[in-house]
């Protein structure tokens, strides 16, 4: 990891940004399925972060180093000593190490399905700030199945990136002291609850544009906003007029965050990604040559999984895809398989546990609102240092309930494992939340607060997931296995943590650690 320049856009002076191996975003890894990666994560960064640090959040008080970091690899099977905990953190050098620092080189057994995984920076406290300054890039995981399908690949498979950013007039990043119109009694510099930024960059690169010619791609999309959902669609553009002026090609999903769906999924309105979570497609742009056209989002800020919001501030333009007139040769014979790969279900294990998990609102110190995770137990929220609560057992199944009392939609990400969504289903907040503010905090199993039928997950959610969508008063369910199944992960003991994948939420206590227990206890 290093501090460079970077030219962002044609128009924008250098940006200083942090990138692995020198660049923003990092470099791709490819790795195959069952070889073995090791990676060591150097830190080359200058010892004074670029942007502003509050020292008032967990892991990122005055007497621990301003620089810190420490490398997840985003829906990796991994051993707990190589998955960038977030108080594994080191400073330039090795010189200084977190608590939970075990060693330098990590170790990706790359035992699970073939997938686009990402790594990206986790240090506890400035997870927000390290990933905004550039450190993330993605790590392609191929298989046997995959050459078999005969996927678009080489100059026809192209990894995207999606992030949003702002930038000052000299070019530098721009990221805020503290919230907009905040008293002042707050500490400065401030968290902010999320932050939206108002340019989008692809790959890097502000506002782009890429060149294909009239044939299928296979577009790898990532998430890799800060708090940014993003819900996208093709449409032709004019670039004269800036207007839309007509439909553009469908997006076709064959893989979701864990590994190929069962079947293509043709989405029919729009794609929808949290952050942190990916899509393996296919765009086919065999009709649509000489045209110009523009991926479009529409997601509102905060995203609560509805699109009426009156103060939704979208970021509508993505980039722009200019398609050629001609292909280089006449080699487009990919036919997009009809049948992708099985997917196991997780329904037919042994259930050994099942939770409610709540997510909840809560205050810090300062007032500042404060997302947090927690139990039936403790429905109001845990902070990441309070003891664990989640432990299962290796080879266990479980089902969370992701009981969701906020406003707004989080992106649940579990480390370890790929977990599978059951579905959503619809409960009484308020009568959950008076029970878990009445005295003794007595709220009851969530199957007694349900006012609705469930709805099954989205088609292409029926795969394996590392990130989930929770939206306000549902209770998301997934089901998880803590082990190696059918062939596929292997088992792993220790802590890792759950967290919302909102990077402003995750540094201010919306994390927990959880531990997979050896099996004889
Ligand atoms: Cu992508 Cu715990 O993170
Ligand atoms: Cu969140």
């Amino acid at each position: 990891m290093r501090e460079v320049e970077q030219q962002l856009h044609r128009d924008l002076p250098e940006t200083t940004v942090w990138g692995y191996e020198g660049q923003y975003p990092g470099p791709t890894i490819e790795a195959k399925r069952g070889e073995d990666v090791y990676v060591t994560w150097k830190n080359k960064l200058p010892t004074e972060h670029l942007l502003p640090v509050d020292t008032t959040i967990h892991g990122a008080e005055p007497d621990t180093p301003e620089v810190r970091t420490t490398t997840h690899l985003h829906g990796a099977n991994v051993e707990p000593e190589s998955d960038g905990h977030p108080e594994a953190w080191f400073t330039r050098d090795f010189e200084e190490r977190g608590p939970f620092f075990e060693k330098k080189t990590y170790w990706y057994a790359n035992e699970q399905p073939a997938t686009a995984l990402w790594y990206h920076d986790h240090a506890l406290g400035i997870t927000r700030l390290n990933v905004y300054a550039g450190l993330a890039g993605f790590y392609f995981l191929r298989g046997k199945h995959e050459r078999k399908f005969d996927l678009p690949k080489d100059d026809y498979e192209i990894p995207l990136l999606f992030q949003d950013r702002t930038f000052n007039e000299d070019g530098s990043l721009f990221y805020p002291e503290g919230p907009d119109g905040a008293a002042n009694d707050l500490p400065s510099p401030s968290i902010v609850p999320e932050f939206f930024g108002d340019t989008s960059v692809v790959n890097g690169k502000a506002w782009p544009r890429l060149t294909v010619e009239p044939r299928k791609y296979r577009f790898r999309m990532l998430n890799g906003a800060n708090s940014r959902f993003y819900n996208i669609e093709l449409f032709q553009y004019d670039e004269e007029t800036d207007e839309i002026t007509g439909d553009g090609p469908p997006i076709i999903q064959i893989g979701s965050d864990g590994g190929f769906l069962e079947q293509p999924v043709t989405i029919e309105d729009r794609l929808l990604l949290g952050p942190a979570m990916r899509a393996d497609t296919i765009v086919d742009f065999s009709d649509y040559e000489g045209q110009t056209l523009l991926v479009h989002n529409n997601a509102p800020t905060p995203f609560t999984g509805a699109f009426d919001t009156e103060d939704a501030q979208p970021l509508p333009e993505v980039m722009l895809i200019e398609v050629t007139e001609q292909k280089k040769d006449d080699h487009d014979r990919h036919q997009i398989p009809t049948e992708l790969k099985q997917v196991p279900d997780l329904e037919q294990c042994k259930i050994n546990q099942e939770r409610d998990l709540t997510l909840a609102e809560g205050q810090d110190e300062f007032g500042r609102l404060k997302l947090l995770l927690g139990t039936q137990e403790s429905p109001n929220g845990l902070d990441w240092d309070a003891p664990i609560t989640e432990n299962p057992t290796v080879g266990d199944t479980e089902i969370w309930n992701l009981v969701n009392l906020t406003v707004d939609t989080h992106p649940i990400h579990l480390h370890l494992v790929q977990f599978q969504v059951l579905g959503r289903r619809p409960f009484d907040v308020d009568a959950y939340l008076q029970d878990a503010t009445a005295d003794g905090n007595e709220v009851q199993a969530i199957e007694n607060y349900y006012t609705g039928e469930s709805q099954p997950p989205e088609e292409n959610e029926e795969g394996w997931k590392d990130t989930v969508s929770a939206n306000p008063g549902e209770v998301t369910r997934v089901i998880a296995h803590f082990g190696e199944f059918d062939g596929l992960f292997k088992d792993f003991t220790g802590e890792y943590p759950w967290h919302c994948h909102i990077l402003e939420h995750e540094d201010h206590e919306m994390m927990r650690p959880y531990e997979v227990l050896p099996r004889d206890g």
